[in-house]
């Protein structure tokens, strides 16, 4: 399945484990459209890990520089964006998410997040929280902002990668 580049970002948000960087890498097959990668953009931008950052720095000064990066994209045309779980949650963000770019929301149950990431060392907010409780409570927790911010949900339980590539080109095919 293949298609042109298309004139706006797709912003992939979601969890932890929702499969944002997996399906950013099938859309690029798609579309032939550059990754942008933001945790591994700020990662590179500041010479450490997110851990890293997190641990040194803070939690703010990573949301920080979230926002300055999604800011800074607004000039790109044409990019896949896979954001960190967290950039939904400041409304700003979205904001700069929706002025050039289609938000997909990807969704994953609990059981799913956890059999994906258990082995991370890469995310600190499930340091020492690997499991199915504290996983489900997050999610509650950020159920309705990432549901606002998206244009449309896309369920990844079961589903293949390239299944969940056509339903995302069916989708924006059909609201064209
Ligand atoms: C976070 C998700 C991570 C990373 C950071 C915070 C979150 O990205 O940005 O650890 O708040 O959900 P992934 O969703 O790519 O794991």
């Amino acid at each position: 399945m293949r298609r042109d580049p298309l004139e706006y970002n797709l912003v992939l948000i979601g969890f932890m484990g929702s499969g944002k960087s997996t399906v950013a890498k099938c859309l690029r097959r798609i579309y032939g459209m550059e990754i942008v990668e933001m945790d591994r953009e700020i990662e590179r931008q500041e010479g450490m890990t997110i851990s890293e950052m997190f641990a040194k720095k803070g939690e703010e000064y990573f949301r920080n520089l979230e926002t300055q990066l999604l800011i800074s994209l607004q000039s790109k045309k044409n990019v896949i964006i896979s954001c960190g779980g967290g950039a939904p949650l400041r409304e700003r963000n979205v904001r700069e998410m929706k002025k050039n770019g289609k938000v997909i929301l990807l969704t994953a149950t609990p059981e799913t997040v956890l059999e994906r990431v258990k082995h991370s060392r890469r995310r600190p907010l499930l340091e020492g929280n690997m499991n199915v409780e504290y996983i489900e409570a997050l999610q509650e927790k950020r159920r309705v902002k990432y549901v606002q911010a998206a244009d449309f949900v896309i369920a990844t339980d079961g589903k293949t990668i390239e299944q969940i590539g056509r339903e995302i080109v069916e989708r924006l095919e059909e609201e064209k």
